[in-house]
């Protein structure tokens, strides 16, 4: 029986295993974690990330052939496949810091492995990582490898949260770089015939080292890129009166380009996006092409710019003051279907509010109180550090409150941002809302989920972003 072993029960690690160990009846499959209270989770019934359709999974597979366990040491040293996906965060001091990749878990593991290994290994890097990682990770092993053979893999991640386990089950491609020796292509057919199970080989990419790794960081930064491309339109559409949805949806029709991602929102957010691009800019940095960093470093700038662009339109319509206002924010999660808040645009959205002074009442249906206020108190590229790694729960902010109902968060709230794109936002009373607010009542929709005609005629005041202006906004100061 052929073992694998997964480093890291992340948002990757845990339903990438699961959905191998389902697919592969006959390979057993190890999750280990630092974390011990992340695996108790992933060992019970609530498990630490919610992902549709994952319980089913785990369900079907745990204790049969997918193991979740805290001995990194036991399941390394018996493994054939060892898949590396701890978090590769931005690093957040010394050389590179705010945007290289900090290796420093991923230098870690690799350590662990080599000094625990007594079999020769398939080491896959899942994680995504500066392209060459690979190049110091082979010296990681061979320099500590007692005489066994490591093969590096490069198998970049693909999936997306909120549709993690559809994706998996049928991925766009899988992507395999390995050496071009003979030992390197007889890891990656290994691979290969693992994914083999259930993708079709047509969709099994394979490459060598360096264009898998960059790959992923090309794929994201290009994913970032149509976001930040519609959001500048939506600006230049509230200038000008036309509506960003009509234009993303001519463009879209374009099949050149697509109707995909073209959805103009408060900004994107997601523990990869941000993070993938700098890494990308340092590298190009580092090689000395600094023409190319910056054009992809316009991508994050436009994205910070639609974060700020939002709160400054909150407060603008609001004459120009939210001090003391109860703002109502429905949504904290960085997209919907998914409990994680990593860079969610929400947190840069409320910090904004807070420091004009609002008092914030929130309500997201994944996203706990206790979680809200530790990344509200939150440095900027501190969350990706592992939570067991923090500090302890920061004390909280005491102009927040958390809410597990939409209609008690809005209670007399002056005004409403909808920050993540839930599908129960579009179905919620309005007109009860209406009648316990503050009045004038001003709904900011973040990602254009409600429809600002309907709410006018309820008697709101709507923004809509990248939408032909409210009356009331546009004799508001202009907003930058
Ligand atoms: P995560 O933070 O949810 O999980 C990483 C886990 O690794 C943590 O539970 C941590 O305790 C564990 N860990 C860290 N060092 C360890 C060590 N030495 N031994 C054992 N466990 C260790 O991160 P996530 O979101 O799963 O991301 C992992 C990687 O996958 C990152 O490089 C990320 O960029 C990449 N990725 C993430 C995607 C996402 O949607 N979250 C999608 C595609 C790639």
């Amino acid at each position: 029986m052929v073992k694998i072993c997964c480093i890291g029960a992340g948002y990757v690690g845990g339903p990438t295993m699961a959905v191998i160990a389902l697919k592969c009846p006959s390979i057993e499959v190890a999750v280990v974690d630092i974390s011990v209270t992340r695996i108790a989770a992933w060992n019970s019934d609530q498990l630490p990330i919610y992902e549709p359709g994952l319980d089913d999974v785990v369900k079907q597979c745990r204790g049969k052939n997918l193991f979740f366990s805290t001995d990194v040491e036991k399941h390394v040293c018996e493994a054939d496949i060892i898949f590396v996906s701890v978090n590769t965060p931005t690093k957040t001091r010394g050389l590179g810091a705010g945007k290289a990749a900090d290796l420093t878990y991923w230098e870690s593991a690799a350590r662990m492995i080599a000094d625990v290994s007594k079999s020769d290994k398939i080491v896959v890097e899942k994680s995504t990582v500066p392209v060459k990682t690979a190049e110091a990770i082979e010296k990681i092993l061979t320099h500590n490898s007692k005489g066994i053979n490591y093969q590096i893999l490069s198998n970049p991640e693909f999936l997306a949260e909120g549709t993690a386990i559809e994706d998996l089950f049928s991925p766009d491609r899988v992507l395999i770089g390995g050496r071009e020796t003979p030992e390197g292509r007889k890891a990656v057919q290994a691979l290969k015939a693992v994914y083999a199970n259930w993708v079709p080989e047509d969709r099994i990419i394979t490459t060598n080292l360096w264009s898998a790794e960059l790959s992923k960081l090309a794929a994201n930064a290009f994913l970032a890129q149509r976001i930040s491309s519609v959001n500048a339109i939506s600006a230049l559409c509230e200038a000008t009166g036309a509506n960003v949805a009509e234009v993303a949806y001519a463009v879209g029709k374009d099949s050149r380009i697509g109707p995909k991602f073209l959805n103009a929102s408060v900004g994107f957010g997601g523990s990869c996006f941000q993070k993938d691009i700098l890494n990308l800019v340092y590298i190009c940095e580092c090689n000395g092409l600094p023409e190319v960093a910056n054009y992809w470093k316009q991508v994050i700038k436009i994205n910070d710019y639609q974060k700020s662009r939002f709160v400054n339109r909150v407060v603008a319509s609001m004459f120009n003051t939210v001090s003391g206002k109860k703002i109502a924010v429905l949504g904290f999660a960085f997209k919907k279907d998914t409990g994680d808040t990593r860079e969610t645009p929400a947190i840069d959205v409320c910090k904004g509010l807070l420091g004009d002074k609002a008092k914030i009442s929130i309500y997201d249906p994944q996203v706990t109180e206790d979680q809200i206020q530790r990344d509200l108190a939150m440095n900027k590229f501190d969350w990706d550090h592992p939570i067991h790694l923090q500090p302890m729960s920061p004390t909280a902010v005491k102009e927040v409150s958390v809410t597990w109902d939409a209609y008690e968060a809005t209670k007399g709230a002056h005004g409403v941002c909808i920050l993540t794109e839930w599908d129960e936002f579009k179905k919620l009373d309005f007109a009860k809302i209406y009648d316990n607010m503050q009045k004038p009542a001003f709904i900011f929709d973040g990602r254009n989920v409600v429809d600002p005609e309907k709410l006018r005629e309820i008697g709101f005041i709507v923004y809509s972003i990248g939408k032909p202006l409210d009356p009331w906004l546009k004799d508001m100061p202009a907003v930058a």
